[in-house]
C-alpha cells in the first residue's frame, strides 16, 4: 500500500506538471485555409460567446476541420459558479477567469478571436456584424473612440450562437439605476466597492441614526440560487471577517433576502428548502419571502408583501448596498435574430431549437445555452453539455463532408459501395442531444451548502450541511477548466482559512 500511494503520488505530480507544461507552452496549430488537404472546401464556424456553451463547444471541437473565429465582448471565459464568492474576496474574479486566447491557442487548429460584440446576424446572407465596443475603464478613455467603432463583417457556413441571456429587471422602475447585478466580472467588484462605501460611510454617523442603519443593510432580490448564495457569502463575510476590523459590525449590519415567491432555491428539493430556511434564520440572515418588488430609488425598496390571511401589504425596506438577481431575459441581439425568421416569432423566452441545437427554420444557425427555450433550466451544467454535444456533432459532419466531396470524385463503383457503407455509419451515428443531469449545488453559508445529487434517473439524494460545503468545493474544482485555474482557487481558499478575507475597497 505505501508503495502503492507513493506511485499514485508520483503519477498525479507526473500529470500535474504535464498540465500544467502543456497549458504555458501551447504547440503549434494548424493554419486556417480555403481547402481542407483532400481539396475540399473548409467551412467556417463562428462561433458568438465566450460563456459555458461556447468555450466547451470550441474545447472539444476539431478545430484542424473548420476555420474557426469565436466572437465576445468579454476575452474571457467566467466560471461563474464561484461569482457569488468574489464580492467579498473568497475567491479573486482573476482566479475564475480564462482568457479566450489561451483556450483558443491550446485547440489543434488556429482559432481567431475578436473582442467585439455581435450587433446584427443576417441569415439570408450568412454574415455577422460585429463591433469592437469601447470597454469600460476607471481612468480616461481607451485609443478607441466611443463615437468612432471599429466594425467587421463576418461570413459563416455555420454559426455557434451562445450569447447567454441578460439580467431580467422586468421593467421595475429604478432597478436599472440603483442596483448592482451579479453576472459578470466587474459586477462583484462593483458590488463590493458599494458595499465599502455604504460600511466606511456609517462610521461617521451617531449609532442610533436611522441613516447609518440604512447604510448598513446589504438587500438582495430575488432568491434563486444567485441571490443565496450571494447574502451567504455577505453574511459570512460580516461574521467571520469583516467584525475582526470593525467591532460590532456584525450585530448592526443586516442581510436581507427578497422573494416574490413562498420559498428561495425553488428548483431544490422541500427538504433543502427548509434546511436553507433554518441556515438562515440560525445566521440571522432577515428572510422576506411572498414580498414582490414594485419598485426602487436611491435609498428605499419599495415591495407588497402577501401577509398568512392572503391580504397584502405594502413595505419600504431601506437599503445602502442592493443587489438585483432576479432571473434571465433574452438580449436584444436575440429577439432581433427570433424576429427575422419565421419559425422563431413565437420565441420570446428564447430561441427555439431542434434535438441537434439547430435552429428552428435555419439550416446554418445553431444555439445552445441561455439564450435558448428548452425543456431544460438556464444553468451552466446545460450549456456545458451542450456545448460538448454539439462539437461532437460538428466532428462528425466534418468526416460526412469528407465522405461527401470523396464520394463526388470517386469512379469505382467497389470504392463508391465501401464509402457509402462508410457515410451511412457517420450519419447514423449523429445522435439527438439528452440532458443527463447530475444534481445541483448552492452553498448557503456558515460553510454549508445543499446538494440535489442525480444518478441517471433511478436515484436522487437530497443533501445538507458541512460535509456537502467540502463536497460542493470539490465538485467545483473539478469543473473549472484549466489547472491554473484550479490552483488559483484552491489558493484563495487556503489564503482566507489562513488569513481571513480583507476589507480594502480596491
Ligand atoms: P454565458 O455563460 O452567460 O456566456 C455568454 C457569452 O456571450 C459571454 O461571453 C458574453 O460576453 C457573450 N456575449 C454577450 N453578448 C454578445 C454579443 N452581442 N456578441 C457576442 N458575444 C456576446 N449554473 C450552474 O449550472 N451551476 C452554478 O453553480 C451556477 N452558478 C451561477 C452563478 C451566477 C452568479 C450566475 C450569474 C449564473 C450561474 N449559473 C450556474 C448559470 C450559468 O452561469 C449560466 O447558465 C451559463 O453561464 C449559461 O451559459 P451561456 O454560454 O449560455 O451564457
Ligand atoms: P432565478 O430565476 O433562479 O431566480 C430569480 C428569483 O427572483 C426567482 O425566485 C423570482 O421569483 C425572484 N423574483 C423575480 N422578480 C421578483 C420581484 N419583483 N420581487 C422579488 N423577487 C423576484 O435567477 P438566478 O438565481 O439568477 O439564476 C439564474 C439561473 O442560473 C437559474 O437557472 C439557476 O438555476 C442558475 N444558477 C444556478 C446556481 C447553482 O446551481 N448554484 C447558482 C446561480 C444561478
Amino acid at each position: 500500500t505505501f508503495y502503492g500511494l507513493i506511485a499514485a503520488a508520483l503519477a498525479e505530480t507526473a500529470y500535474l506538471t504535464y498540465s500544467v507544461y502543456k497549458e504555458t507552452n501551447p504547440g503549434t496549430q494548424k493554419p486556417q485555409s480555403l481547402l481542407k488537404e483532400n481539396g475540399d472546401k473548409r467551412k467556417n464556424i463562428v462561433i458568438l460567446g465566450s460563456g459555458w456553451g461556447a468555450i466547451s463547444f470550441l474545447h472539444k471541437l476539431d478545430t484542424t476541420q473548420y476555420n474557426v473565429t469565436i466572437v465576445s465582448p468579454r476575452n474571457y471565459f467566467l466560471f461563474t459558479p464561484l461569482l457569488p464568492s468574489v464580492p467579498t474576496s473568497t475567491v479573486d474574479s482573476n482566479s475564475i477567469c480564462d482568457p479566450v486566447r489561451t483556450i483558443a491557442r491550446q485547440t489543434p487548429g488556429e482559432v481567431t478571436y475578436y473582442e467585439a460584440a455581435a450587433t446584427d446576424v443576417d441569415p439570408v446572407n450568412q454574415t455577422v456584424k460585429i463591433v469592437h465596443k469601447n470597454m469600460n475603464f476607471s481612468h480616461g478613455e481607451a485609443f478607441v473612440n466611443k463615437d468612432d467603432p471599429i466594425e467587421k463583417t463576418l461570413s459563416y457556413d455555420y454559426l455557434v450562437y451562445a450569447v447567454g441571456a441578460k439580467v431580467n429587471t422586468f421593467g421595475i422602475p429604478g432597478i436599472p439605476e440603483y442596483a448592482s447585478f451579479l453576472k459578470e466580472a466587474q459586477d462583484a467588484t462593483a458590488v463590493r466597492q458599494k458595499l465599502f462605501n455604504a460600511i466606511e460611510a456609517s462610521r461617521l454617523l451617531p449609532e442610533d441614526s436611522e441613516e447609518r442603519k440604512r447604510l448598513l443593510t446589504f438587500v438582495v432580490c430575488g432568491g434563486g440560487p444567485t441571490g443565496v448564495e450571494l447574502a451567504a457569502e455577505v453574511k459570512d463575510y460580516i461574521d467571520q471577517d469583516l467584525l475582526k476590523f470593525i467591532p460590532g459590525i456584525d450585530k448592526e449590519m443586516k442581510v436581507v433576502l427578497v422573494e416574490a415567491l413562498p420559498n428561495i432555491l425553488n428548483m431544490f428539493h422541500p427538504k433543502l428548502i427548509e434546511y436553507t430556511k433554518e441556515v438562515f434564520k440560525s445566521q440571522h440572515v432577515d428572510l422576506r419571502t411572498n414580498t414582490m418588488v414594485k419598485k426602487v430609488d436611491a435609498r428605499n425598496v419599495y415591495a407588497s408583501a402577501k401577509k398568512p390571511d392572503g391580504t397584502t401589504e405594502e413595505v419600504v425596506i431601506p437599503y445602502g448596498t442592493l443587489v438585483w438577481a432576479g432571473g434571465n431575459a433574452q438580449r436584444e441581439l436575440t429577439r432581433s435574430l427570433a424576429d427575422k425568421i419565421t419559425e422563431q416569432k413565437t420565441a420570446r423566452r428564447g430561441l427555439l431549437v431542434d434535438e441537434h441545437m439547430k435552429l428552428d427554420g435555419d439550416d446554418h444557425i445553431y444555439a445552445l445555452g441561455d439564450c435558448t427555450f428548452t425543456a431544460n433550466a438556464p444553468t451552466a451544467q446545460v450549456a456545458h453539455q451542450q456545448g460538448e454535444f454539439l462539437a461532437d456533432h460538428f466532428n462528425k459532419l466534418a468526416k460526412i463532408d469528407d465522405l461527401q466531396y470523396l464520394l463526388s470524385l470517386e469512379k469505382d463503383e467497389a470504392s463508391k459501395e465501401k464509402l457509402l457503407k462508410r457515410l451511412e455509419r457517420y450519419k447514423n451515428s449523429i445522435k439527438p442531444f439528452t440532458y443527463k443531469h447530475q444534481g445541483s449545488l448552492a452553498y448557503i453559508g456558515s460553510e454549508r451548502a445543499v446538494a440535489d445529487l442525480s444518478w441517471g434517473s433511478w436515484s436522487t439524494v437530497a443533501l445538507g450541511g458541512n460535509l456537502t460545503f467540502f463536497f460542493w468545493r470539490t465538485a467545483y474544482v473539478a469543473m473549472i477548466l484549466g489547472i491554473r485555474n484550479k490552483l488559483l482557487v484552491v489558493s484563495d481558499w487556503i489564503k482566507v482559512s489562513m488569513f481571513g478575507r480583507d476589507c480594502s475597497k480596491e
